[in-house]
Parts: C-alpha cells; structure tokens; sequence
C-alpha cells in the first residue's frame, strides 16, 4: 500500500478486535515512531494490550470497543504544539493504515488521568490515537468541495491540486473541516475558523497536502 492509498483507504475505526499487535506489526510501528520523536523532539508512546484508557464511561460514550492500544500524543509545552501533534501524529496514522492497522484520533473520549500518569515530567498531553485489528475499516463521510476549502490566485500548478485532493480526505475533529488554503504565486496559507481542536486539524491538514503535492513532484512547500 503506498502512501496515497493509505490517505484514500484511511476512516477512523472505533470498534476494534481483541486480537494483539502481530510482533513485527508492532516493531515496524513502534521503530516509526521512535524516528518521528527524534525528528519532531515530540513524545509519542505506542501503549499495546491496555485497556485502560478506554474503559471510561467517556470511551463508552464516545462508542469505542475493545481499544487495548493506543498512541499517546504528548511534548514539551508550547504555542505550536497542538499542531505539531497534528502534523507528526498523521505521519503515524497513514504508517499504522501502511502497516494493516486501523486508528481513530481521540481528543475527548478516553480517560485522560489515567494517561497522564505515564507522562515523564515536562511532557503534556495533548490527545491519544486508538489503534489495533478494525472489525471494520470504518466508512467514508462527506467531505467538502475543494473549491469549498481553497481559494486560487491565478492559476495553481497541477501539484495543488493533488494537494487538496489529500487535504480533503485528512481527518478533522468532528469532521469539522474548518480550514481553508489559499494558493498564490506559487505559496499556500492555511488559515482555519475558531473551533475545537483546530490546532490538531491543522497539523494533519497540512501533511496531507504536503505528501499530496510531493506525489506530484512538489517537494517542498512554500508556506505563509
Ligand atoms: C483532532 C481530532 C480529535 C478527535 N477526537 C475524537 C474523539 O474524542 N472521539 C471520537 O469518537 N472521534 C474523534 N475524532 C475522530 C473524528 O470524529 C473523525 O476523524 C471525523 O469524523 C472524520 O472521519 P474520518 O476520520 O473517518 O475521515 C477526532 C479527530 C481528530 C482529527
């Protein structure tokens, strides 16, 4: 499965098997995510075969199953945290769809004290990824038009396009989609309204256009 068809194929899944990580399912994710942490300085923790986090009332709520492992989302505080949970986090999420896996981002059901006490000092916390065997693949929700969430100046190059194809289909909370990217000689702006979370979507909405426009040759973004 390339990256691209991670991003298509990729639903959040809530409900998941008792079955645990395949050993070299688990070494390839948790070796990914020891790569991201050295390069983004971030603390992701890969959690296998505990239940606790969503045994709550909140979890119930929220419909989630069986969730025995998750990531958790953490780093140093700071203003731009939040999104850099988002953009490194989503680098995780389309591995784990590589890898066989299913994942869902949690920022509100699950029990944030019980995962707070496996912080080490100075980390915060900033939300948790469920992830494990899917009893499905999820399903696809409606997303908005790319006209909806860009605006062009000029003409923009075809790697925009592809861009925005990813951007689309990146997962928002609440399925929100509050952001908008606008394209002018050659830079992008992305812009979000006020709303829950925002911070999170923005990170993941900007490495889907990134690796949107990579697979049509844009390596490099030039970002306002
Ligand atoms: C930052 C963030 C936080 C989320 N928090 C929750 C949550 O607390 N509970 C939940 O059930 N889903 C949560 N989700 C999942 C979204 O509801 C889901 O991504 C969205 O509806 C789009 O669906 P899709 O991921 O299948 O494309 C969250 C998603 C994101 C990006």
């Amino acid at each position: 499965m390339t990256i691209m068809d991670a991003i298509a194929e990729r639903h959040s899944v809530r409900a998941f098997t008792p079955r645990s990580l395949d050993f070299e399912t688990w070494d390839a994710l948790d070796s990914y995510i020891r790569e991201i942490n050295e390069e983004s300085r971030l603390s992701f923790k890969l959690v296998t075969d505990d239940p606790q986090a969503f045994d709550s009332v909140l979890a119930k709520y929220g419909h989630f199953e069986n969730v025995r492992n998750f990531i958790i989302c953490a780093g140093p505080k700071g203003p731009d945290l939040d999104e850099r949970i988002g953009y490194f986090g989503e680098a995780i999420v389309l591995k784990a769809q590589m890898l066989g896996l299913n994942t869902c981002w949690v920022g509100l059901t699950f029990s944030k004290s019980s995962v707070r006490r496996m912080l080490k000092s100075g980390e915060r916390l900033v939300c948790v990824i469920a992830v494990g065997y899917g009893l499905s693949q999820g399903a696809s929700h409606p997303v908005k038009s790319e006209s909806e969430l860009s605006t062009v100046r000029g003409e923009a190059p075809e790697w925009f396009a592809q861009g925005m194809w990813a951007a689309t289909l990146a997962p928002t909370a609440l399925n929100q989609q509050r952001w908008h990217i606008t394209y002018e000689n050659g830079t992008c702006k992305l812009t979000t309204a006020p709303g829950p979370y925002t911070g999170l979507d923005l990170g993941i909405v900007r490495k889907h256009f990134e690796i949107g426009a990579a697979n049509a040759g844009q390596q490099r973004i030039a970002w306002l």
